[in-house]
């Protein structure tokens, strides 16, 4: 794997590699979900380019982006043993030239309600940065996970309003033993904090999806099912819990009843603050 941190070396580095492409790109920080996405680009493209940039647009506050973990020697190494061929790791300053306008670029309806209502400008700011790394990788194929599920909606919508036909490809959430879905900002839970997230983020949606099976239909019932499994926590304190068309995005009111033909999936989405750490997960059913 050769890691290059300037447009130019990474220029070169592509010229010598073969179609079609994969990007993945990534904050750092990287484990084993990031490292599925990177097998998973390897089975399907002949060259597999990473991309590791904390990007300063996504974040709201300036203490939230400092302390973003950054860990390159241990990326690199988890990068290359997953199957990268480039490892593209810039600067700030050679992702956004001081001497250039930057425009940002709108992420589109999907990104107004959720996490877009929660942090504001965040998606711009991912929507910035994606076109950007697309702009400079010139992918076939770029991979993103399910657990950031509006991201990826967010990111399918802006791959479709360009001409350039860049392939998303959605890969499924990787989970740690007791449930919880692998993030970087898992690492600053207390050891409390962690059990009381486990026992509930993927407990209430694993017991939404359960109902589900057995028949529930009414989102109002799924929804009290979930919500009292958080509450059972006194720690984890809910942002949302959201029930809507997976496609649009577009919420499902409580008096909707759910049915199993020509529907949509449904995706199921929550956001939980635990020990100040603003945790995500969703699923989707059926
Ligand atoms: P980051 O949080 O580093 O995540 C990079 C990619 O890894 C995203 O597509 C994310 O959905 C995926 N990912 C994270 N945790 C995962 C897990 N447990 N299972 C499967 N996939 C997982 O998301 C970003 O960075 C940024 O917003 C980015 C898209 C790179 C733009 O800056």
């Amino acid at each position: 794997m050769r890691t290059v941190t300037t447009r130019a070396e990474l220029e070169a580095a592509l010229a010598a590699h073969e179609r079609p492409r994969a990007l993945v790109p990534t904050m750092g920080a990287l484990h084993a979900g990031h490292a599925a996405l990177i097998s998973t680009a390897r089975r399907h493209a002949a060259t597999v380019v990473v991309s590791l940039f904390v990007n300063p647009l996504q974040f709201g506050s300036a203490t939230d982006l400092a302390r973003y973990p950054r860990t390159l020697d241990a990326d690199a190494r988890l990068a290359e043993a997953s199957g990268a061929d480039v490892l593209f790791a810039p600067a700030v300053e050679e992702m956004y030239p001081p001497t250039e306008v930057i425009p940002t670029i709108n992420p589109g309806p999907l990104a107004v309600r959720l996490e877009g209502a929660s942090r504001p400008g965040h998606f711009a700011g991912v929507a910035t940065v994606v076109s950007r790394l697309f702009d400079l990788v010139h992918p076939d194929l770029a991979l993103f996970g399910e657990k950031d599920a509006q991201q990826v909606r967010v990111v399918e919508w802006l791959a479709a309003q360009r001409s350039d036909q860049i392939r998303i490809m959605r890969v499924a959430t990787v989970r740690d033993r007791d449930g919880l879905a692998l993030s970087s900002r898992n690492q600053r839970l207390s050891q409390h904090g962690r059990q009381s997230a486990a026992r509930t983020i993927p407990v209430a949606l694993s017991l939404v999806a359960e109902a589900y099976a057995s028949g529930v239909r009414s989102v109002g019932t799924l929804r009290a099912l979930a919500e009292r499994v958080i509450a059972s926590e006194p720690s984890v304190e809910l942002d949302y819990l959201d029930f809507a068309n997976g496609d649009s995005l577009a919420p499902l009111p409580d008096s909707k009843e759910l049915h199993d033909t020509g529907a949509d999936p449904i995706l199921v989405s929550l956001a939980a603050v635990v020990d100040s750490v603003r945790l995500i997960d969703a699923i989707t059913i059926p």
